[in-house]
């Protein structure tokens, strides 16, 4: 399937919309820095932290939606980051954000493809990405990609979503959304095995279940509670398909098969 064909993030990129700015009131009220995904500040402190984020780092963020996540590493770190986004709207956005918050020189933004990696080998001293990589098809070539951009030694970080999904063609349907391909997830597990595949050493991998189930939880309540207002700006199936998709991961986490997974790997010398 081909992957731009699949990706509509236009909607949600609309920061400002009514219903968006209702749901990111509920989700987030003073937390929200323009995140696209189900992190807040303290995820973004506890990375720079982990990673050794400092003035001296040049980091790549890989699906960096509307610069939010980026933008607010640049400002606690000082680092220099690259955004790689494949929606001309997040990219728009983000560019904007940056020359808005004193930052364009420091943080910059680039419209593409992620699996199309447009760098030279040996770049970047950091990789992140934040709620993403489970979007792709062949992870694998992803993350060899992500390798090759990498200087020797440096860390590949990345968050996501790590599902194990029953044999249920009910939750199967409930848990497809926009980009997000079920048969693309996968467990903690295969993402470490295609980690090792790809040439990374696996440093750490942080599993964030209660606070996943919070963010998911809050996502689902803020569905039901603008439930009106966002009817009108995405369509009645869109709101009820993502009503279903957030109460189906809030079970799913329950059942102990789901979660949030932040993965740390290091590029060997
Ligand atoms: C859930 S959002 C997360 C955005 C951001 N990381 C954040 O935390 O706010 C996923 C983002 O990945 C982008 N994306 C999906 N496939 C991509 C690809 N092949 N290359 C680059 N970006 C991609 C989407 O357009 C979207 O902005």
């Amino acid at each position: 399937m081909n992957q731009k064909e699949s990706i509509d993030y236009s909607e949600l990129h609309q920061l400002d919309s009514p219903a968006n700015r209702l749901m990111r009131k509920t989700i987030w009220g003073n937390q929200d820095i323009g995140q696209q995904s189900f992190i807040t500040p303290p995820y973004l402190d506890e990375l720079i932290r982990k990673t050794g984020i400092d003035a001296d780092t040049y980091v790549l963020d890989i699906g960096s939606g509307v610069g939010g996540p980026a933008i607010y590493i640049a400002q606690q770190s000082e680092c220099r980051i690259m955004g790689i986004e494949v929606s001309d709207v997040g990219v728009e956005r983000a560019r904007k954000f940056a020359a808005d918050s004193g930052l364009s020189d420091r943080a910059t933004f680039h419209l593409g493809d992620a699996m199309e990696m447009p760098f030279p080998e040996n770049t970047f001293d950091v990789i992140i990405s934040l709620n993403v990589i489970n979007v792709f098809e062949d992870k694998e070539e992803l993350f060899r990609q992500a390798l090759r951009v990498l200087k020797p030694e440096g860390i590949f970080t990345f968050l996501s979503g790590a599902v194990d999904l029953p044999d249920d063609p009910e939750v199967i349907k409930r848990m497809s959304r926009g980009c997000l391909i079920t048969e693309y997830y996968d467990t903690a597990g295969s993402y470490k095995t295609k980690l090792k595949q790809a040439g990374f050493q696996v440093v750490e991998v942080i599993e964030y279940v209660e606070d996943c189930r919070i963010q998911i939880k809050l996502w689902g309540d803020a569905f039901n509670k603008h439930y009106d207002a966002i009817v009108k700006e995405q369509g009645k199936e869109t709101t009820d398909h993502h009503v279903k998709y957030f109460d189906t991961y809030v079970r799913l986490i329950d059942e102990g098969r789901a979660g949030n997974y932040l993965f740390i790997s290091r590029k060997p010398k």
